[in-house]
């Protein structure tokens, strides 16, 4: 999202706000049910207060619940302290927030790998530990995090580090229930699957990183057309739950939305 103070374009080239607000817009727009929101973090691209308001302010205009990850760009203390209710927020182990709940069957966690003042990944031994514990086998699982542990092919972003990546990875390789790790951090619809584990990247509501597959790519970013991840769960087979994934993007060209019969 990257929301700056008082809604300023982020990079003074992304109007980010806008792309807040055409997100909500798009969600509320939908007919079927939608359970719930999982946001992947840097919700602000400064960490002030003022950039948590408005995302609250927006994400209020939701007819739906949602849930929250910190992502590098965010500050956790101001995070939490505007959104209150999110007591998770403040679920601390080693300094980073472990949450998970029921929905339907299907356990949901929300793990924060963050460590303050980095952008890289980070996941301590901690937290680990206590994620072990959560994996369940008697749920299927999804686990929502800020930095993916995988690289990319996004040369510049690949070169940051990741600690306790190789652990984490092990941990989930010893499952079978894991359905997804859904990310953020890089700005743009990427899917991967190791050891049976599907991850995904959503795509951003405002700015997008430049496709460029070069190692040696410069950390550019482009204003393609926003988006997001939809993931439907089919749980009526509880052994071996059906996930779809769509991806979803955002305009708000007026055109572009209108529907036309299609019987093919
Ligand atoms: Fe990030």
């Amino acid at each position: 999202m990257h929301i700056c103070q008082d809604g300023k374009y982020a990079y003074e080239v992304s109007d980010t706000l806008k792309g807040l607000k055409n997100f909500v817009r798009n969600l509320n727009k939908h007919t079927f049910n939608i359970d719930m929101l999982c946001i992947t973090g840097d919700l602000s691209d400064d960490g002030s207060i003022s950039s948590y308001e408005i995302v609250r302010e927006n994400l209020s205009k939701l007819r739906i619940p949602y849930y929250l990850v910190p992502g590098n760009h965010d500050d956790k203390e101001n995070m939490a302290a505007v959104f209150q209710d999110h007591k998770y927020l403040r679920n601390y182990v080693d300094n980073r927030i472990l949450y998970s709940f029921l929905y339907k069957s299907i356990k949901i966690i929300l793990l924060d790998s963050v460590s303050v003042g980095s952008p890289d990944g980070s996941l301590t031994d901690g937290v680990l530990s206590l994620l072990e514990r959560e994996l369940d086998p008697d749920y299927n699982t999804i686990i929502f995090l800020h930095q993916p542990p995988f690289l990319s092919g996004i040369g510049f972003m690949d070169n940051q580090s990741y600690l306790n990546k190789n652990k984490f990875l092990n941990i989930l390789e010893k499952t079978d229930n894991v359905m997804l790790v859904g990310c953020g951090h890089i700005y743009r619809q990427i899917f991967t699957k190791k050891n049976n584990v599907n991850f995904m990247i959503a795509p951003s509501t405002a700015m997008q990183l430049d496709l460029n597959l070069n190692d040696t790519a410069p950390g550019d970013f482009v204003l393609e057309t926003p988006g997001y991840l939809m993931h439907r769960i089919d749980i009526s087979n509880k052994i071996s739950p059906e996930i779809i994934s769509y991806g979803v993007q955002i305009t708000d060209k007026k055109e572009m939305e209108v529907t036309y019969p299609f019987n093919d």
